[in-house]
């Protein structure tokens, strides 16, 4: 089992595929010049598949796949198919943008994806091409009713709230649950990847997300499937739920239960900490094991963090 020096159980592996994204989101992609990641740096779907092994062999039971935008990665649905057989991994999710579950969703759940979380920061298309710089909110839309046909549960949708921007849809986003069985996740904007957006006239913390949901209706608490952060509530008589997450305004350290594995094969303790582990060496010259590195990020795993701005975009993370 991972536990780490604070107590804290290390189940959830979040695993990044790949760096690439078709979107360009404002609260991402904030340097002019990036570059993505050449090939050879990028772990190879055996590779993560050896990882998610060994993690499994720990105590790991819950993986999230994640990027930049995943499904961009060739043969995504066959990297599903290998970590759905992996013994322990009870919960297989994916955290996608949406632009290609038209095409892909159906692989995917043959594959044996249990759950969806997508991001859609609004309802207005317009807004949507000023936000992501993809004139695609039809087809993700699309993509959402299709994730729910198919049976994906939950569906959770991710919407990043941004003064200025999307404040103002708060309300018409939360009342998709009233019709759809669908989560909706209010997230606090944060100030990762040298955001130059990132200021404090930008963010709304989710107490007052939470006061403008309840000038609608109160707000019940519900229970949360999945292993976020995210705290959850529904409004009475929604199919819906509705959930808060509150990097900003209320650090959620103590109860942090994962690693992150980047797109080129570092082990990340911690979001909020430039610090890594180099697996990809260990995969490739099986020098050190992978069991040894897991074990050393458990030591220095940080009790908490402080924001840092300096950060690399959570495209290169794994968001
Ligand atoms: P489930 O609860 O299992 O559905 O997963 P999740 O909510 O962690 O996954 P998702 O990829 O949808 O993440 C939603 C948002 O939660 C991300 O955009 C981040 O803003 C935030 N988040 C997820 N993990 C962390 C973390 O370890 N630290 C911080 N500060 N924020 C996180
Ligand atoms: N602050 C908060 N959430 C962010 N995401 C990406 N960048 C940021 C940021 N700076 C979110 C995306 C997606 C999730 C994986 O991460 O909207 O829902
Ligand atoms: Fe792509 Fe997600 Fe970043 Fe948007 S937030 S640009 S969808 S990786």
């Amino acid at each position: 089992m991972l536990i780490d020096p604070f107590g804290r159980k290390i189940e959830y592996l979040r695993i990044s595929v790949t760096d690439k994204c078709n979107f360009r989101c404002i609260y991402c992609f904030t340097h002019k010049n990036w570059k993505w990641l050449p090939h050879h740096e990028i772990l190879r779907l055996e590779e993560i598949e050896e990882v998610v092994k060994v993690g499994a062999k720990l105590g790991v039971k819950r993986v999230r796949i994640t990027g930049g935008e995943p499904l961009v990665r060739k043969n995504i649905e066959s990297l599903v198919e290998r970590i759905a057989s992996i013994s322990g991994i009870e919960d297989l999710s994916l955290t996608t943008n949406g632009y290609f579950l038209e095409e892909l969703g159906e692989k995917l759940k043959k594959a044996g994806l249990k759950r969806i979380n997508l991001s859609l920061d609004t309802l207005n298309p317009e807004k949507f091409y000023k936000i992501t710089g993809v004139d695609g909110f039809s087809k993700v839309k699309r993509g959402l009713e299709l994730a729910l046909d198919l049976g994906f549960s939950p569906v959770k949708v991710n919407v990043v709230v941004i003064r200025g921007f999307n404040d103002e849809e708060v309300l018409d986003l939360a009342k998709l649950t009233l019709e759809k069985p669908i989560e909706v996740r209010f997230i606090e904007f944060m100030p990762i990847g040298g955001n130059s957006l990132w200021d404090k006239s930008h963010i709304v913390d989710t107490q007052e997300i939470k006061k403008t949901l309840e000038t609608y209706r109160p707000l019940l608490p519900a229970d949360s499937v999945g292993g976020g952060p995210a705290k959850v509530f529904r409004w009475e008589g929604a199919k819906g739920k509705i959930g808060l997450i509150s990097p900003i305004s209320e650090h959620f350290c103590h109860r942090c239960n994962r690693f992150r594995i980047t797109a080129d094969g570092r082990l990340r303790p911690c979001l909020f900490s430039d610090y890594e582990i180099n697996l990809k060496t260990a995969l490739r010259e099986k020098k050190v094991s992978l069991e040894e590195l897991f074990l050393q990020a458990l030591k220095v795993k940080p009790e908490g963090h402080r924001l840092n701005s300096t950060l690399k975009p959570m495209r290169a993370i794994g968001g």
